[in-house]
């Protein structure tokens, strides 16, 4: 049987997040600028989007660019932003005929205005979709989230519209950037890397993490059905006993 057929539809991951790493090694394996990584990432990310899609994946979020990464060479920052506007003109087909709603998180006021309109025009196109929610990290970190968050749920306290006494997990998900999607259920990462780099450190308090060596240039719909196999043999037991799962 395939990887796919093993599947159990009836078990899906509802959201999947993804930290796409290894595109500039991919290059350098094969001599090229770093560059040429990220252009041939953008394959992956169409193929794993519409594969999503098509296993009735809720939500997917994708891990582009974060808050650290402004440290990267100028050269850098500006072809990824420039990727970004180009992918996002090519792909809002994609995302239409599949019906996917694109949105984003992170600071995006710190984008290029011309990647800001071009989301923008692509958010609201897409607005309507159901099948599936896109969401696109962007100039994000889950710190940044996090101090934004006590920001908005300071003021609010300061205004007397939250009293500090009612200050739960629920309040503190509907200020994060993150506030109409559940939590992760799985996380993959791929490159051999195995750490989370600043990415939905709230959000994965109970994810399941898979990581593996495949470079993101590389990792197709296969590597996918792989991790979410993986996923679906675990037992999630968010604390309890196993004996009291099966009860
Ligand atoms: C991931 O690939 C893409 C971004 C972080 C924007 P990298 O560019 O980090 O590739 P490696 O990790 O250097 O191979
Ligand atoms: C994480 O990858 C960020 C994205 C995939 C966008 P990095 O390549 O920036 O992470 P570190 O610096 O190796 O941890
Ligand atoms: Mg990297």
């Amino acid at each position: 049987m395939s990887k796919k057929e093993l599947l159990h539809t009836q078990k899906m991951p509802k959201h999947v997040a993804i930290i796409m790493d290894g595109n500039g090694r991919w290059a350098k394996q094969k001599g090229r600028l770093r560059v040429f990584g990220h252009e041939n990432g953008t394959k992956s990310v169409r193929e794993i989007t519409e594969t999503c899609v098509e296993l009735n994946i809720e939500n997917l979020t994708l891990y582009a660019f974060s808050t650290e990464n402004w440290k990267r060479p100028k050269i850098e920052v500006q072809t990824l932003m420039r990727l970004l506007i180009s992918s996002l003109k090519n792909e809002i087909k994609t995302l239409q005929d599949n019906d996917i709603r694109l949105q984003t998180i992170g600071n995006t006021d710190e984008l290029p205005r011309k990647v800001q309109r071009e989301l923008q025009d692509v958010i609201s196109q897409t607005k309507g979709n159901k099948k599936m929610t896109l969401t696109l990290a962007l100039s994000y970190g889950s710190r940044d989230e996090i101090i934004n968050t006590i920001k908005q749920i300071s003021i609010k306290v300061k205004n007397n519209i939250i009293s500090p006494e009612l200050i739960d997990e629920s309040v503190i998900n509907e200020h994060l950037y993150t506030r109409n999607l559940p939590d992760v259920d799985l996380l993959i990462r791929t490159s051999g890397e195995q750490r989370i780099s600043n990415f939905l450190l709230w959000q994965i308090a109970y994810a399941e993490l898979f990581f593996t060596e495949v470079l993101w240039p590389d990792f197709t719909k296969e590597d996918l059905y792989e991790a979410i196999l993986s996923y679906q043999k675990r037992e999630r037991r968010f604390g309890k006993t196993s004996e009291q799962l099966k009860a």
